[in-house]
């Protein structure tokens, strides 16, 4: 963390510049979610490989806050490459692990 904010440089930076933004035009397979703390959503989009099952594009638009968006970016990142088996293992708490941490009070964001 920096003394001027209380999100990590990491979350920082992929909240100024968030990977896997947008819309997949005839997706695989899409959801949305919202959150019941703060009302906020995220939509995301798969493109799935038929044969091998992995994930060949994913991508997110978010409604959310810094964590929510830097929290996308790295969701989809670690996702691309898996089956969509090995993505759904991903935890909100590996996610926050690999952006260097949230804030407690930001925790929502990333689940
Ligand atoms: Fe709503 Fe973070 S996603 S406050």
């Amino acid at each position: 963390m920096n003394t001027n904010s209380p999100y990590s440089e990491k979350v920082m930076k992929y909240f100024q510049n968030p990977k896997n933004i947008g819309e997949i035009d005839d997706p695989d397979g899409r959801a949305k979610e919202g959150s019941p703390a703060c009302g906020d959503m995220v939509q995301l989009y798969l493109k799935v490989d038929e044969d091998s099952l992995e994930i060949t594009d994913i991508k997110f638009r978010s409604y959310g806050c810094a964590s929510n968006i830097a929290t996308g970016s790295i969701i989809t990142e670690m996702a691309k490459g898996k089956t969509v088996e090995e993505a759904k293992e991903i935890t909100w708490q590996q996610a926050a692990d690999e952006l260097g941490g949230l804030p407690k009070v930001k925790m929502h964001c990333s689940v």
